[in-house]
């Protein structure tokens, strides 16, 4: 399948078959992620696959009661590795823990400015963090449409509940999380803007 075609063909899948993913599948998943780009080469991510009902369960209550991420069979949760970004993790975290990954205003705006020169390096960590986990996880959910499998982004989590429950380490906030299986349902497209209104 060319990509402009999966590109094409993929929707946010929230009704699933009960089938399992077979494993192999969701090997070919986690190698598109470990090939993404990363700022600097970082590889910055971090990933739990979550397939135990009970756990999807407990994800589905701190996803505000979304009832599709117990539903679905598989749920892959992106995590920010702190880590990786090497010496300066320690005051990044110490950022974090006061509210997970929860830029503050100010250092968006600054960082909207054009400019990442204001920003500091801690800051400047949470955005590539975010970013490159955003691209690897994207890969994966490209890939999934290849594989006749869908997916759905799910953001609208508790971070703190969702760590909890995966028993994440402190340097690997949750940011996102990918549902994952068989789609039992076509949606059709949602609108987006035309080309002019997105070309500055
Ligand atoms: C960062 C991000 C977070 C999202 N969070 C949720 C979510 O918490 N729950 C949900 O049902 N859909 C979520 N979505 C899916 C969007 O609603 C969906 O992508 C959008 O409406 C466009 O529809 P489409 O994906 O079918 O093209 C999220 C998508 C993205 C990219």
């Amino acid at each position: 399948m060319e990509v402009m075609e999966a590109i094409r063909e993929r929707r946010s899948i929230r009704r699933y078959e009960r089938d399992p993913v077979p494993r192999e599948h969701i090997e070919i998943l986690l190698e598109s992620a470990r090939l993404a780009p990363s700022a600097s080469n970082l590889q910055t991510w971090k990933f739990k696959v979550v397939t135990d009902e009970s756990i999807r369960k407990q994800l589905r209550v701190a996803a505000f009661d979304q009832k599709f991420v117990e539903r679905a069979p598989v749920v892959i949760v992106g995590c920010i590795d702190f880590e990786a970004f090497g010496d300066r993790t320690r005051r990044t975290m110490e950022l974090i823990s006061r509210g997970a990954v929860r830029p503050s205003l100010s250092m968006i705006l600054r960082f909207a400015r054009g400019s990442d020169k204001g920003l500091d390096s801690e800051e400047r960590q949470i955005i590539n963090g975010v970013v490159n986990l955003s691209i690897a996880m994207e890969h994966m959910v490209l890939v999934a449409v290849e594989l006749g499998l869908g997916t759905c982004w799910v953001r609208a989590f508790q971070p703190e509940k969702v760590a909890e429950i995966l028993q994440l380490p402190e340097h690997c906030p949750p940011l996102a999380m990918l549902t994952l299986g068989y789609p039992r349902e076509r949606p059709e497209a949602r609108p987006r803007k035309e080309l002019n209104e997105i070309v500055l």
